[in-house]
């Protein structure tokens, strides 16, 4: 059984039907991995630990509560998670950002890696690893080996579209790494493409073909 959490949110499905679109302009596939992002971000935030505080208002002393606990990092996969940074970013302007570059080889499907730079405090944050695709989930289990290499106990990864050979692939290789995606497509073509799917994300997002 796939571990993962699937976001149905109607908002959530109807972005993704949009972005699936072949017809969805550079302009609006941008705006819509952003958005959809944010509202995925809503949702993978919600345990964060609070603590209580007391807050002066104007008339009196409140006891509130605050974001406590584990500071929060974000580290996109090159190129395509980048363009789902502004997103996360726009609910935790604080985060730090770390960036993987990885892409796959075309023949065999493996991730070759070609930029690795993470906050140096990485070890003392959770970390949500962002990619807009998880495929054959070579890229993203190479990606999660690496922020556990430099000493990270808490990482999530969060993507658009999901196939259920990535899914297996992260649940094998990383059993403590939650999934959290807007969709679980069936299956990859011959050249490791998520069917439907949506193309590919890293073109679509900045024009390259
Ligand atoms: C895409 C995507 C993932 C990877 C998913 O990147 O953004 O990183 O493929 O495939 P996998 O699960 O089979 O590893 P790509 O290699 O096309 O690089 P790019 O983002 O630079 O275009
Ligand atoms: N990478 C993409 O951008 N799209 C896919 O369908 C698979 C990998």
């Amino acid at each position: 059984m796939e571990k993962v959490f699937i976001f149905d949110h109607p908002l959530i499905q109807h972005k993704v039907s949009l972005l699936r679109d072949k017809n969805t302009s550079i302009k609006e596939f941008r705006e819509l991995v952003s958005e959809i992002s944010m509202l995925m971000g809503y949702e993978v935030t919600r345990n964060m630990p609070l603590k209580e505080v007391e807050i002066e208002t104007p008339v009196a002393v409140a006891k509130t509560k605050v974001i406590s606990g584990k500071k929060l990092g974000i580290v996109p996969i090159l190129r395509a998670g980048l363009g789902m940074v502004d997103g996360m970013l726009s609910l935790l302007p604080m985060a730090k950002v770390g960036h993987i570059g990885l892409y796959r080889d075309p023949e065999t499907l493996d991730p070759v890696e070609y930029y690795c730079k993470l906050p140096v405090d990485a070890s003392e944050r959770e970390i949500v690893v962002l990619d807009p695709m998880l495929a054959t989930g070579g890229s993203a289990s190479a990606a999660i080996q690496f922020i556990k290499d430099k000493g990270v106990s808490s990482i999530k990864l969060m993507c658009l579209i999901a196939a259920k050979a990535g899914i297996a692939r992260i649940n094998k290789d990383h059993p403590d790494v939650e999934i959290y995606c807007a969709a679980v497509d069936e299956k990859l073509n011959e050249h490791g493409y998520i069917i439907p799917g949506l193309g590919d994300a890293g073109d679509r997002l900045f024009g390259t073909k």
